[in-house]
C-alpha cells in the first residue's frame, strides 16, 4: 500500500538512531559485548519512519528483523558505530539507544588465543571506546537540534541520568531501570522516566513500541516549539 510519508508530524526531519549492542573482538572467535536485543531502538526507528521522518538506523549485531522504511547501516564495533553516525550527519535529531561496549581489547589477536596449560588466564588489557552520544551532544558545528540518550541503570537512576545529560551534552535522557527482576532486558515492556534539564517525567509501563511512539510525539512537539 502507498504510504503517505510526508503527511506525518516528522515529515521533512532527518533522524539518526543507534540500536543494539556493539561487539568488540578479542581474537577471531571471541568478543566483548553488552546485553541488548535492539528492540527499543528499532521500535523508535520504526515509529519515527511512520511519523514521516527520514531515518538512518545504525545498528549493531542484533537478531531481530530490520524495521521497514528506514535506511539501515549495520556495524560491529563502537568505532564503526561512531563512523556510521558521523556519516549520517547532519540530522535534525540524534537518538542513541545502542548499548555500546565501554571497553575494547587493546590490540586484538590475529589468531585464536590458546590455553597454555598453566591454568592461568591470559591478561586482557582493555581500552575505552569513544562515547558516541557525548561526541554528538558536545559537538559545536552541525550539532543536531535534539540529542537524546538512554541511561540503563540498576541503581541511582535519576542521579545517573542527570549526570549523563550534563556530561554528554544531551537534551533528553530516557532513563530506565534494567535490574534483572524488571524483565526490561530482552523483554517487550519498558518503564521509563524522561529526564531533561527542566525535570523528570514518569511514564507508565508501556510496550517498547508505545514508548517509541510517545518519544516520537515528544520529539515532534519539541522541534515544533524550537
Ligand atoms: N553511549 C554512547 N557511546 C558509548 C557509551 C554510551 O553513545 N561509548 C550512549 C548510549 O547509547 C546511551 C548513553 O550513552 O544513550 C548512556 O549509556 P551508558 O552506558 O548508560 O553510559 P556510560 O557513559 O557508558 O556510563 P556507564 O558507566 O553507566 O556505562
Ligand atoms: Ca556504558
Amino acid at each position: 500500500a502507498h504510504f503517505a510519508r510526508n503527511a506525518g508530524p516528522l515529515s521533512g526531519r532527518s533522524i539518526v538512531i543507534t540500536s543494539g549492542p556493539t561487539h568488540e573482538p578479542i581474537d577471531p572467535v571471541r568478543y566483548i559485548a553488552n546485553r541488548s536485543s535492539g528492540k527499543q531502538g528499532h521500535a523508535i526507528a520504526e515509529a519515527a519512519a511512520k511519523a514521516g521522518a527520514d531515518v538512518t538506523l545504525v545498528c549493531g549485531p542484533v537478531t531481530i528483523p530490520e524495521p521497514g522504511g528506514v535506511k539501515v547501516v549495520r556495524v560491529e564495533t563502537a568505532r564503526e558505530m561512531l563512523d556510521a553516525v558521523k556519516a549520517a550527519l547532519p540530522a535534525d535529531v540524534a537518538i542513541m539507544a545502542a548499548a555500546v561496549a565501554d571497553w575494547r581489547a587493546e590490540g586484538t589477536f590475529g589468531q585464536k588465543i590458546k590455553k597454555d596449560g598453566s591454568g592461568k588466564p591470559p591478561a586482557l588489557k582493555l581500552t575505552e571506546n569513544p562515547d558516541i552520544l557525548a561526541t554528538v551532544g558536545n559537538s559545536d558545528a552541525g550539532r543536531p537540534k535534539l540529542v537524546i540518550g538512554f541511561a540503563a541503570e540498576t541503581q541511582n537512576l535519576i542521579e545517573n541520568a542527570r549526570s549523563k545529560l550534563a556530561r554528554k551534552g544531551a537534551d533528553m535522557i530516557v532513563a530506565n531501570d534494567v535490574s534483572p527482576e524488571t524483565g526490561v532486558m530482552g523483554g517487550d515492556a519498558n518503564t521509563v522516566r524522561l529526564v531533561t534539564k527542566d525535570g523528570v517525567e514518569d511514564w507508565p509501563t508501556l510496550s517498547k513500541q508505545e514508548v517509541a511512539e510517545r518519544l516520537v510525539a515528544v520529539i515532534a512537539k519539541s522541534l515544533k516549539e524550537a
